[in-house]
């Protein structure tokens, strides 16, 4: 019986497609080697991220597809990931591949706990994350995570973040008393930003979540003109996805020329802490409806949970909530992968730019 080759796994693997990338494999660059001893296989395939929503479905078609072929005995695959970029380092933020804006149209929707639950649920997959907590005037990320009593340290002329299980967090309200941030006007609050921006150390990210102040003011405007951000992620709650209020804030962040990767509803059911049992109280799909009318992706929905309540009124949201509560963990590992699906999408689509270094 004559054996498998190298070359007919990789044609095999050129019949892959990635469900969300819409190309083959080999096209994307994901298969890092193949090694065929007599019918064994074994293929490295390289993510491009570690919160791939797809990995089961490309296990499952890169099975099927190699399996076709005549003497292949076992298939063996290796996992890797490597985020790629969508910004090369334009001076503003050497080493950080992806910035994710999470706004909303208005405060108090929960925009600063799904920053946070972003950030943790990145970084608990295995990637490299930041977290800015860019709300000049209403910077509740420190106290969120449970760094409210904490400063940064500073190395020569730069401030080095501080970390949360993991994640690595800057704040304005590290740096100034959040009252003394809410007379700051125009041209001060760009200074201040753009020096703060300057300043922070961030090293190597595969993704800086920056949690933005709500609307279209001075904060929002430079931060777009001054960090280029691979997309907006947009918090609604149930309450106020008419579909007028959605488009309020897609064209937002038109206005500002930030991509949108999408929008998640926030609080959109409640799971009852002692039943599980689920309870739609402000009639939830109102999100998914709006994305899908305007042609945006749906991120998926956050149950309103005591647990996450909880946590991020004292210091503690980082949990993955997985032995407590596993719905909300579901829940939020879903929309995570989402959301790291839709970077993946634009670096693909849109890719970086050759970083033309001359040696
Ligand atoms: N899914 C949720 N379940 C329960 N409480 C939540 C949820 N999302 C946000 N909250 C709570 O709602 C309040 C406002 O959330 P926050 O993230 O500070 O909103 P924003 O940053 O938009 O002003 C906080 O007390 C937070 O703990
Ligand atoms: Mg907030």
């Amino acid at each position: 019986m004559t054996s498998v080759t190298r070359d007919q796994v990789l044609d095999a693997l050129r019949r892959v497609h990635d469900p969300e990338l819409r190309k083959d494999l080999v096209t994307l660059n994901m298969v890092k080697d193949i090694a065929v001893r007599e019918g064994d296989i074994r293929i490295g395939i390289e993510l491009t991220t570690p919160a791939c929503p797809l990995k089961d479905a490309i296990r499952s078609d890169v099975e099927r597809e190699v399996r076709r072929l005549p003497g292949v005995r076992s298939i063996d695959i290796d996992w890797t990931a490597q985020v790629r970029a969508t910004i090369r380092s334009q001076n503003a933020l050497p080493g950080v591949k992806n910035i994710i804006a999470v706004g909303a149209g208005k405060g108090g929707v929960g925009k600063s706990t799904i920053a946070v639950i972003l950030a943790a649920g990145l970084h608990r997959s295995g990637a490299r994350v930041g977290l800015l907590d860019a709300d000049v005037y209403g910077p509740s990320i420190p106290k969120m995570v449970g760094l409210e009593n904490e400063r940064p340290s500073v190395r020569g002329e730069k401030i080095l973040p501080l970390t949360a299980g993991g994640v690595f967090v800057m704040s304005m309200g590290f740096m100034v008393e959040p009252e003394r941030a809410v007379i700051w006007r125009g041209p001060m609050v760009h200074g201040v930003i753009k020096q703060f921006l300057d300043q922070v150390e961030w090293g190597e990210l595969d993704y800086l979540i920056v949690d933005l102040p709500p609307g279209t003011g001075d904060v929002p405007l430079t931060l777009s003109q001054s960090i280029p951000m691979t997309g907006a992620v947009v918090v609604c709650t149930p309450q106020d996805v008419a579909l007028l209020d959605a488009i309020k804030a897609l064209r937002m962040y038109q206005q500002l020329n930030v991509d949108i990767l999408g929008i998640v509803e926030n609080m959109s059911y409640f799971i009852a802490p002692d039943t599980g049992k689920e309870y739609d109280i402000f009639g939830r799909g109102g999100a998914e409806k709006a994305a899908a009318r305007l042609k945006v992706p749906f991120l998926g929905a956050i149950p309103l949970n005591v647990a996450i309540r909880v946590g991020g009124d004292t210091g503690n949201p980082l949990t993955a909530f997985d032995e407590t509560d596993p719905a909300t963990a579901k829940a939020v590992d879903a929309f995570v992968r989402t959301a790291a699906g839709q970077v993946s999408i634009r670096n693909v689509l849109r890719p970086a730019p050759l970083d033309l270094k001359i040696t």
